[in-house]
């Protein structure tokens, strides 16, 4: 059983290792874990927080977080420190020094390899640091690093109020979707959301498809697709669900010097209606090119349909969709939009996220 934190009473411990997930263009993420850090300062804890940018091979200036310590400094509106070495003698010292209440964010994780070896020599080491460990970082959990997995056998482990909420609404449209559950997946690397459509081929009423994986199944059905993106070397996973009988692709495109843009009127018609109907969806990646000026429309349209229909319970979640939910103002119209990319889509393919199984079996 995960304990989280906001099932906790009185004080868990002087100081708060927090990992949180950075790996993000915007700061919306970091947003996200206010609550945490914020009920963590009540409690008077000093806080350590842990964070990863980017895929580093050792030390990358490009990556560091120093510029994320100032921007989590103006979301809590006090100093945050920044703690650019892996001296962990010295940390601890200056933790040890710190007053009650102070805020430390450490250098980019990722710039050691033993992060991403899940070692249990660095664990130990950033254990030794705090009196206990608190996941808020969803979006990391898919992976079995240091900082997320292994910490667990070293603190007692809680899970923070963002990683409750995820896995309680991705949890709910699991377990126990109202009908009809409608699915739309687009954007790009369609080989990462297989898994969530074969988790939910007898569970699902339809998939709407655009994007990356729409390309690459009218491909594999023979449509002359031109230039467009396609996943063509992933033919032999991606052939079976033409079989899918609950699967629909675009019918009409947009398209740009030999490359479907986006999905056409009809197209949008038929999502629109379908979606019109449904109670709950989940949606990852845009249907169509958005960042391009004219590309939006059927991402707009899908948009636009869902946050009308009050009776539907609508998830979203990757990289691209939450950047398209901002840009044109569906952020706050949704149920629920959630932090994780490859994270979101592994939980809802069924699968056992490492940082969520090591909270389950955290040192009590
Ligand atoms: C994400 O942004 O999805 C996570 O931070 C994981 O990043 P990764 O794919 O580089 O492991």
């Amino acid at each position: 059983m995960i304990k989280f934190l906001s099932k906790t009473n009185g004080l868990l411990g002087e100081t708060a290792i927090v990992r949180l997930d950075f790996n993000t263009e915007d700061d919306w993420r970091m947003r996200t874990s206010v609550p945490t850090l914020k009920f963590l300062l009540k409690r008077n804890c000093k806080i350590l927080v842990v964070s990863h940018k980017g895929r580093p091979k050792g030390k990358d200036k490009k990556l560091s977080l120093v510029k994320n310590a100032r921007k989590l400094s103006s979301f809590l509106g006090r100093p945050v420190k920044f703690i650019p070495s892996f001296d962990f003698k010295a940390i601890k010292e200056i933790l040890a020094d710190a007053a009650p209440g102070t805020v430390f964010v450490l250098e980019n994780i990722r710039f050691l390899k033993e992060e991403y070896e899940n070692s249990q020599v660095l664990a130990k080491n950033l254990a030794s640091l705090g009196d206990f460990y608190v996941n808020e970082g969803f979006p990391i959990s898919h992976r079995k690093d240091a900082s997320v997995a292994a910490i667990t056998r070293f603190l007692p482990s809680y899970g923070g109020f963002q990683m409750e909420k995820e896995i309680r609404n991705l949890s709910l449209v699991m377990k126990n979707p109202k009908r009809p559950l409608l699915i739309i997946l687009g954007g790009g690397k369609a080989g990462d959301k297989l898994g969530l459509l074969k988790f939910f081929e007898r569970k699902a009423d339809k998939f709407l498809i655009g994007g990356e994986p729409a390309n690459t199944l009218l491909w594999i059905k023979g449509v002359d697709i031109g230039d467009s993106i396609a996943e063509k070397d992933n033919r032999d996973a991606f052939a079976p669900l033409l079989k899918f009988r609950k699967l629909i692709l675009p019918n009409d495109y947009h398209i740009r010097s030999e490359r479907i843009l986006d999905i056409g009127p009809e197209t949008e018609e038929v999502f629109a209606s379908l979606i019109s109907k449904a109670r709950t969806v989940i949606w990852n990646g845009p249907v169509g090119l958005f960042e391009e000026k004219g590309f939006e429309k059927g991402s707009m349209r899908v948009a636009q349909a869902i946050v009308s229909n009050k009776k539907c319970f609508s998830l979203a979640g990757g990289g691209e969709t939450v950047m398209f939910l901002r840009k044109y103002g569906f952020f706050d119209k949704f149920s629920f939009v959630s932090t994780g990319g490859g994270a979101m889509l592994e939980f809802l393919a069924g699968e056992k996220l490492p940082g969520i199984e090591a909270l389950e079996h955290s040192r009590r």
